[in-house]
């Protein structure tokens, strides 16, 4: 915990208490009101924690205005030219870019564990052949901790790191299961020979039938997709995740919570949400319409795939995707596709229209990301579940880093009670 730099006061009812002010390695300075409660007998409100560090992290760091993104310091950009998905995952989980020799061994510790229990395939047809494959994934994930007794135990650091490396090396089986399920295939099983992406698109469209050759652009495309979702600071679904784990759960049952939140469509659901919404949008000539419905605000209707919550510029992720998205069509040869040409049109519209800009709205990495996984042939019911499986790394990283905190505190909020104030129970006959 960072030493006070500094002093700030609040003054109500006569009195002025003071509160600690702390200095981050950078960003804004931080208040610390943990005991304005126990010295002034008031809470402070903030429900979409708009203002309010929740936790102190040493992970991810973003600054909205700049449009930049940090993991353990590196720059976004730079980790998506130069690295790769399982080294992100390294510097997430242990803070320091790895050697040759601790990428190597740690690629060898995910792959051998790419496999799932064999009965959970039994358990996977207990579901509907029709269930979305983010409903599956939060069953089996979260299953997982009665099939892995071994990893349960949170106060022991090897049992929290073999978690880790099986959630990392797992989720993609579970999530190709999951979409297999749905289309009445079989499962297909890892290949451990193959790369992490690589593994996934053959255990999604591998068929026993026929051989499959994983296409190296569109793995590394994937790749690409991984690294840019792998960790995002303290979002909701991250929030969750740490606010689960704060009660002691185990992790298994922490991550299925982070999915269960990453499926909204305000967040990870943003993707399919978008990709469904610029095929609903059709054809060009009909885009003035839907701009028409964004700005109106009895509409309820929203551009999906723009706006962010930090992000007031640019979001530094959607600025490399948008070069992936046109390097993969272009390999694909797809060029005349309608919903490509409604999104290209849509962006560009967006982009010089003076409600988007006045309210800093841009197409954000669900933008662009949707393009891509559409373009390699993943339904739309797959790209949360692939965000998912990107993300896992960021939930685990930053579980671990609170489970690891001394004085670790269960998350308990306050609120601001504006129900019914003290009554008696009037009877039934008497109502
Ligand atoms: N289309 C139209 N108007 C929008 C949009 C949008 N996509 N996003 C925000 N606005 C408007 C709001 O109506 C509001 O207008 P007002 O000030 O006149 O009331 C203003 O912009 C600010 O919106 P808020 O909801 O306060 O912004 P917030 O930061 O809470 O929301 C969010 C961010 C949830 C991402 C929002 O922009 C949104 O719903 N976008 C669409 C969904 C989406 O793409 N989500 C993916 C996020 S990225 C991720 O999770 C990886």
């Amino acid at each position: 915990m960072p030493t006070p730099t500094s002093t700030a006061k609040l003054s109500f009812n006569d009195k002025t208490y003071d509160l600690p002010m702390m200095s981050p390695t950078i960003g804004p300075d931080v208040i610390d009101i943990r005991k304005l409660y126990v010295d002034a007998d008031v809470f402070t409100f903030d429900p979409g924690f708009t203002s309010t560090a929740a936790c102190e992290s040493a992970i991810t760091f973003i600054d909205g205005d700049k449009g930049e993104l940090l993991h353990r310091g590196y720059p976004i950009e730079q980790l998506a030219a130069k690295s790769s998905y399982l080294e992100v995952c390294y510097l997430l989980l242990y803070g320091e870019l790895p050697t040759a020799d601790q990428l190597v061994d740690f690629t060898e510790r995910v792959r051998r564990h790419t496999m799932v229990h064999e009965q959970m395939h039994y358990f996977f047809r207990g579901f509907r052949r029709d269930s979305h494959p983010m409903a599956t994934m939060v069953g089996v994930v979260g299953a997982m901790s009665a099939f892995y007794h071994d990893s349960l135990d949170i106060n022991d650091p090897w049992q929290r790191e073999v978690a880790a490396i099986r959630m990392i090396a797992k989720l993609p089986t579970i999530a190709a299961m999951a979409y297999k399920y749905s289309v009445g295939q079989p499962f297909v099983y890892p290949k451990n020979a193959l790369d992490y992406a690589g593994n996934f698109l053959h255990m999604c469209f591998a068929v026993p039938a026929e051989d499959f050759v994983v296409n190296p652009v569109l793995a590394k495309a994937l790749d690409r997709i991984m690294m840019l979702h792998a960790d995002h600071e303290q979002n909701a679904s991250t929030s969750t995740v740490r606010l689960a784990g704060s009660s002691g759960a185990n992790p298994f049952a922490c991550i299925a919570a982070g999915i269960a939140c990453l499926w909204g469509p305000a967040h990870g659901g943003a993707n399919q949400a978008c990709l469904e919404m610029l095929r609903e949008i059709g054809t060009v000539d009909r885009i003035p319409e839907y701009i028409a419905k964004a700005k109106d605000k009895n509409s309820g209707f929203r551009l999906m795939g723009f706006g962010h919550r930090v992000y007031k510029n640019f979001d530094p992720r959607a600025t490399v995707l948008k070069e992936s998205a046109d390097e993969v069509l272009e390999m694909l040869g797809i060029r005349d596709n309608p919903t490509l040409q409604v999104a290209k049109e849509l962006e560009r519209i967006a982009l010089q229209d003076d409600y988007f800009i006045s309210k800093k709205l841009y197409p954000n990495v669900d933008f662009y990301s949707g393009i891509i996984l559409d373009a390699m042939g993943f339904p739309t019911s797959m790209f949360t579940p692939i965000f998912a499986i990107a993300r896992t790394v960021g939930w685990i990283s930053q579980w671990k880093e609170m489970i690891a905190e001394q004085n670790q505190k269960i998350g308990r909020p306050r609120q601001l009670y504006v129900g019914a104030p003290k009554r008696n129970y009037v009877d039934i006959t008497k109502r």
